[in-house]
C-alpha cells in the first residue's frame, strides 16, 4: 500500500484508516514481528476499541492483518466487552494446555473493559465500567484468536485489599512475561488511580497470584497505566543486570496530558524494588503526602479566584449554604439532606492565574449526625475540574465518609476560565450530607517539584511498550505518538495516529546515574546519506542546507565554545529548522541551548496548530555535553512527526507536527562564535509503504 496523504507518516506505523491508540501484544515469533494496537474499527475517534494487528520482518516495513480481537456486542450493537491494552507471549512449553510442546500456543492477555452488567459463559458476572484480565489463545501463529471464554476472565477483581468503587472499573493494562530463574510467568498490571502497579505470578498463564506490588512515586498526578517490566545490562554489561519498569501517567506528563516515566532498581522473580536515586521524594498528592512549602491560601489569591463562591445548579435543590462549621478554610460547606438530592454544584468561574498552577483539594462528603438523620445512601462522587466548559481533571471516589481529592497540575491552562465542580452525588432518602470542600491550595511549584524519570520529554509518546520474544537482552520499544490531551483532534485523515519509530532500549550510566538510553531501531536498510558537512567554525548566523527533505534522519552534532563569556552565553543557541519554508518563517525548530544545557523542540510556529489549544508549545530537555564537551543531537523527521534522540539517547523529545506540504527546507541558525567544530549529516529515509 502507497500512502501519499499530507501527514500519513512514511517509515512510522499507522493503521490505513481509523483511530489507533496504544501498542499491544508486541511479540517477535518464527521471523514475524506482530504489533497489535488498540483500534476502532469503525471511526477516527476511540470506540469499539479491538485488537487491530500489523505484522513484519524488519520492524520497517508493516502489512496490515485482520482484527485479532473484536468488540463484543449485543444483539442490539450494544457494547459488551472492549479489549483493552495487553500483551502476548509464546507460551513454548505448553503451561496453558492451548496447544501441545510440537504446537505451542501464543496467548494474549489482556483487560477486558465490560460495558454492561453480565453474566459471562464462565458463569462469572460482571458490572458496567468493570475492568478484569482475560487470555485468548492462537494456534495459527497469531493470526486468529479465540478468547478463553470456559474461564476469562481470569483475575476477575483485584485482591481484596485493594477493592474500592474505583479500582473494580480501573485496573488494567496486563503485561506478561516468562521469569526463567523462577520458572514462572509474572504479570505487572495497574491500579491507575492507586498509582501502583501489582505484580502476579501464574505457573499456566490462567492462574494466578498476586505476590507484591509497587508505587505510589514519582509522577503520580494522573493515572498509572500499560505498565512493563524488563531487564537490561548496564553499559552492556550481562554480569550486572538492572530492571526497569516502564509506565505511562495519563494526565501528568512532563509537558501536557500523557507522559512516559520509568524506574531502575532490581527483581528477584516476585518483587521490584526501585534503585533509591530513581524515586523522588512526594510532593502534594493526597492526604498523608508531603506538602509543598510554598501553598497559598486561596484568599491570597483573590484578585484571580475571585469569588470561589459555589452555587446550585443542575437539578440539585435543597441546598443551604452555612458558615462558621467545620470548616477548614473559606471554600464550600454546605449541608444538604434527604429526598433524594442529586445533581451537581458548581463554583464560580475563576481564572487560572499563573502559568504553573496546582490545586490541591481535601474536602468531602460527611454523613451529618448520622444517629439522628441516618447515612446518606450515596455511591460515588466526582470532582471535575473544568476549563472553558471542558473537563480536564476528574477524580471520583466514595462518598460515604470523608475523601480528599488529589492535587492537579492545570499547568496549561494559564489565563483560562475554569469551574470546580462536584458531581454525581446523590442523597439517598432520608440522609443528612455534609458536602466540604475544606481547603483549596495553590500551588506555583508542584509541576515543576514532581519529579519523574522520563523516558521522553515531549508530548508524543505514550502507552509505550516492548518486545517479548527477543534474543538476549534486546528491548525494543515503540510508543504511541499521541496524546490524549488532544489526540482524537490531530489532522489526519482517514486515520488518525502513528506509533513512534521503534527503538532500541539499553542501559548506561552518565553523569554517575543508571539511564535509560533510547536509539532507533536498523533504520540504515530505508536510508541513504544526501548531505554532509564539517565546519571548524561557522559561517555567520545561519547556513541554508543545499538539500530538501520531509522524512529525514538528520545527525548534528558541535562543541560549545568554553571561552565565551558568561553573558555572552545567556544567548549561545544551536538551532535546526526542519519543514521550514524557504523563508524560515515557519518550521520546527529544534535546538540546543548551551547556556542551560538544554534541548527543545519548539512547534509553536510548525504549521497547523490551532486545532486544540494545548497542542502549540515548546519542550525542552536537559543535556549535559559528553566527556569531550561535544553535543550530539539526532533527529528524525517524518511527515507529521520529529523524534530528537540526544546524546547517547538519554533524553528524547518527541512531537508531532502538521507543516504544510511544501515547507521542505532545512537550515541552520546560530549564536555566532558560540559552536565549533560543527558537523551535519543528513539521510533521506525511503518510504516503507512502496
Ligand atoms: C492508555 C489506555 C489504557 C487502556 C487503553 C484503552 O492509553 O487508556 O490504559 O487499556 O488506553 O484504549
Amino acid at each position: 500500500e502507497t500512502y501519499q496523504e499530507q501527514y500519513r507518516d512514511q517509515y512510522h506505523f499507522s493503521p490505513e484508516k481509523n483511530w489507533m491508540n496504544d501498542p499491544n501484544g508486541m511479540l517477535y515469533h518464527k521471523g514475524v514481528y506482530h504489533l497489535y494496537f488498540q483500534y476502532n474499527p469503525g471511526g477516527m475517534t476511540w470506540g469499539n476499541i479491538s485488537w487491530g494487528h500489523a505484522t513484519s520482518n524488519d520492524l520497517l516495513h508493516w502489512t496490515e492483518q485482520p482484527i485479532a480481537l473484536e468488540v463484543r456486542k449485543d444483539a442490539g450493537g450494544n457494547v459488551q466487552e472492549y479489549f483493552y491494552s495487553g500483551s502476548a507471549v509464546v507460551d513454548t512449553e505448553n503451561t496453558s494446555g492451548f496447544g501441545t510442546r510440537g504446537h505451542p500456543p501464543l496467548v494474549a492477555i489482556y483487560t477486558s473493559h465490560y460495558a454492561q452488567n453480565m453474566t459471562l459463559p464462565s458463569g462469572k458476572t460482571v458490572v458496567s465500567g468493570q475492568e478484569s484480565q482475560s487470555i485468548a489463545y492462537s494456534l495459527d501463529d497469531g493470526m486468529t484468536w479465540t478468547t478463553y471464554d470456559a474461564q476469562n476472565p481470569v483475575i476477575h477483581e483485584p485482591p481484596t485489599e485493594y477493592i474500592t468503587a474505583d479500582t473494580i472499573q480501573n485496573f488494567r493494562d496486563p503485561f506478561v512475561f516468562w521469569e526463567d530463574s523462577q520458572k514462572h510467568w509474572t504479570m505487572v498490571v495497574s491500579l491507575p488511580n492507586d498509582h501502583m502497579v501489582l505484580i502476579y505470578t501464574s505457573p499456566n498463564l490462567k492462574d494466578w497470584t498476586k505476590v507484591s506490588t509497587f508505587g505510589p512515586a514519582n509522577a503520580i498526578s494522573g493515572q498509572w497505566e500499560c505498565p512493563g517490566l524488563f531487564p537490561l545490562p548496564v553499559d552492556g554489561d550481562k554480569n550486572n543486570v538492572k530492571w526497569v519498569l516502564q509506565l505511562g501517567s495519563n494526565p501528568g506528563g512532563p509537558t501536557i496530558g500523557s507522559g512516559t516515566q520509568y524506574f531502575v532498581g532490581s527483581f528477584d522473580g516476585t518483587t521490584f524494588t526501585a534503585d533509591a536515586d530513581t524515586v523522588y521524594a512526594a510532593v502534594g498528592g493526597p492526604a498523608g503526602s508531603s506538602v509543598v512549602e510554598d501553598w497559598q491560601d486561596t484568599s491570597s489569591l483573590a484578585s484571580s479566584t475571585a469569588a470561589l463562591n459555589w452555587t446550585a445548579t443542575g437539578d440539585f435543590v435543597g441546598i443551604t449554604p452555612v458558615t462558621g462549621e467545620d470548616k477548614v478554610s473559606n471554600v464550600l460547606d454546605t449541608y444538604f439532606h434527604g429526598d433524594s438530592n442529586t445533581g451537581a454544584i458548581t463554583s464560580e468561574a475563576f481564572v487560572i492565574a499563573k502559568s504553573f498552577m496546582n490545586f490541591r483539594i481535601a474536602g468531602g462528603y460527611h454523613p451529618y449526625n448520622p444517629s439522628t438523620y441516618g447515612t446518606p445512601s450515596d455511591t460515588e462522587t466526582s470532582l471535575n475540574l473544568k476549563v472553558n466548559g471542558k473537563v480536564v481533571r476528574s477524580a471520583t471516589g466514595q462518598n460515604t465518609g470523608t475523601l480528599a481529592w488529589q492535587g492537579w497540575d492545570v499547568s496549561n491552562f494559564a489565563n483560562q476560565t475554569a469551574v470546580l465542580e462536584i458531581a454525581d452525588f446523590n442523597t439517598g432518602a432520608t440522609g443528612w450530607g455534609h458536602l466540604i470542600v475544606g481547603e483549596i491550595l495553590f500551588s506555583e511549584s508542584l509541576a515543576e517539584e514532581q519529579k519523574a524519570n522520563w523516558v521522553d520529554h515531549g508530548p508524543d509518546y505514550y502507552a509505550a511498550a516492548t518486545y517479548n520474544g527477543l534474543d538476549g537482552y534486546d528491548r525494543v520499544a515503540v510508543g504511541w505518538a499521541n496524546n490524549w490531551a488532544y489526540g482524537s483532534d490531530i489532522p489526519t485523515n482517514p486515520w488518525r495516529s502513528s506509533m513512534s519509530v521503534m527503538r532500541k532500549y539499553s542501559l548506561a550510566t552518565i553523569d554517575s546515574k543508571i539511564t535509560l538510553v533510547q536509539e532507533p531501531y536498523n533504520l540504515a536498510p530505508i536510508s541513504s546519506t544526501c548531505y554532509d558537512k564539517k565546519w571548524d567554525t561557522l559561517p555567520g548566523s545561519q547556513f541554508d542546507l543545499p538539500v530538501t527533505g520531509k522524512s529525514l534522519d538528520v545527525t548534528l552534532a558541535f562543541d560549545i565554545v568554553s571561552t565565551i563569556n558568561s553573558s555572552a552565553q545567556e544567548d549561545s543557541t544551536m538551532r535546526l529548522l526542519v519543514r521550514s519554508s524557504k523563508d524560515g518563517s515557519h518550521a520546527t525548530v529544534i535546538g540546543y541551548d548551551a547556556s542551560t544545557q538544554q534541548f527543545f523542540v519548539d512547534r509553536t510556529n510548525s504549521g497547523d496548530v490551532n486545532f486544540a489549544p494545548v497542542f502549540p508549545g515548546t519542550y525542552s530537555a536537559a543535556l549535559i555535553p559528553d566527556a569531550h564537551g561535544r553535543v550530539t543531537l539526532r533527529v528524525l523527521v517524518d511527515w507529521s512527526l520529529v523524534e530528537v534522540f540526544g546524546g547517547q539517547g538519554e533524553s528524547v523529545i518527541t512531537a508531532q507536527i502538521f507543516p504544510s506540504d511544501d515547507n521542505e527546507s532545512i537550515s541552520l541558525s546560530y549564536t555566532p562564535g558560540a559552536f565549533k567544530n560543527v558537523y551535519i549529516k543528513v539521510k533521506d529515509v525511503a518510504s516503507v509503504w512502496k
